[in-house]
């Protein structure tokens, strides 16, 4: 492979199989525990993930590994992912890894670079952005009609294609409707937090799971566009405070004002990503009201 940080040599022989020799593999990310790679063969490219053996995190992440293929697998049995989403998952020396189809795309935040700008306001990026909202807030309501949860909804997490399409990766922490799982919930990547999902961290046990449900999901949608879109995040608190002073500050459901932030005015979009930014999560409107907004 010639790199410093090769995939599992047990996944590779495994996708050789579907993938034809010879595989090269890139580095796409290595971080809290676990790495991910771009795996390409002579008959297909894949998306590689395995925990990272050398950390301390090692068998909570090689368990994280393991319930996103568990995810992945109800998840497709449900029909709220395509058939051809998952590759195939197994066991390594130092631990699980699992590959997923190679979406090709961007993350949110270097997708909406343009738009974040002064010359985004331009008749060609509305229905551009608009395509891009839709079509995420449709992944989410194939899973919600389902019964789950994403649950890790956030920029890194959202890869956009060329055609301007939403596609949502990372299915580790679903909250399914059977929530018999060997990892409690305790939210995701604190800026994208539901204000209940805030409330609840804070308000329970390490080791309580918490359920997410749909309506914080749209929350975090409109987080993440509001994030990338303006290049600030919805709830203003200083970077360096603790995770739990971050949460507290978020469970208290205010936001800064998408018209102070906004680098040009778009008001049918803002006033749906305000909407989706309410603090009860019974005034948010739903991921099908969301396609029909957008
Ligand atoms: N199916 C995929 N297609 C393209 N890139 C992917 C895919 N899955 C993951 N990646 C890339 O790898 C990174 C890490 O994958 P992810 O599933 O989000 O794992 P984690 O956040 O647990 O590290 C993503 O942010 C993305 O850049
Ligand atoms: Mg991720």
């Amino acid at each position: 492979m010639g790199q410093a940080l090769p995939p599992p040599g047990e996944a590779l022989t495994r996708l050789t199989e579907q993938l034809g020799d010879p595989l090269t593999a890139s580095l796409l990310s290595d971080r809290r525990g676990s790495r991910a790679w771009k795996v390409r063969g002579s008959r297909g490219v894949v998306a590689l993930k395995a925990n990272n053996s050398d950390e301390a995190t090692a068998r909570d992440k090689a368990t994280e590994m393991a319930q996103e293929d568990e995810h992945i697998l109800r998840l497709t049995t449900a029909g709220a992912l395509r058939p051809d989403y998952r590759i195939d998952a197994g066991l390594w020396d130092g631990g699980r890894w699992l590959a997923v189809r190679w979406v090709d795309g961007v993350p949110l935040w270097r997708a909406l670079a343009l738009a974040r700008g002064p010359e985004g306001d331009r008749p060609s990026v509305r229905p551009w952005l608009l395509q891009i909202a839709r079509t995420w807030a449709e992944h989410l309501a194939g899973m919600h009609a389902a019964g789950w949860a994403h649950a890790d909804i956030q920029p890194t997490n959202t890869l956009i294609t060329p055609g301007g399409r939403a596609e949502v990766i990372d299915y580790a922490l679903a909250c399914g409707p059977d929530s018999d799982r060997p990892l409690p919930y305790r939210g995701a990547l604190t800026h994208t937090t539901a204000p209940e999902i805030a409330a609840a961290v804070l308000a329970t046990p390490a080791d309580t799971h918490i359920q997410a449900q749909p309506a914080a999901d749209v929350w975090s949608l409109g987080a993440s566009l509001f994030w990338c879109w303006t290049g600030h995040r919805p709830v203003p608190y200083d970077d360096n405070i603790d995770r739990l002073d971050k949460l507290a500050v978020i469970a208290k459901g205010r936001t800064t004002p998408l018209t102070d932030v906004r680098p040009w005015p778009f008001p049918g979009f803002e006033a749906t990503i305000t909407a989706c930014l309410a603090p009860d999560p019974t005034d948010r409107p739903t991921a099908k009201e969301l396609i029909a907004a957008w």
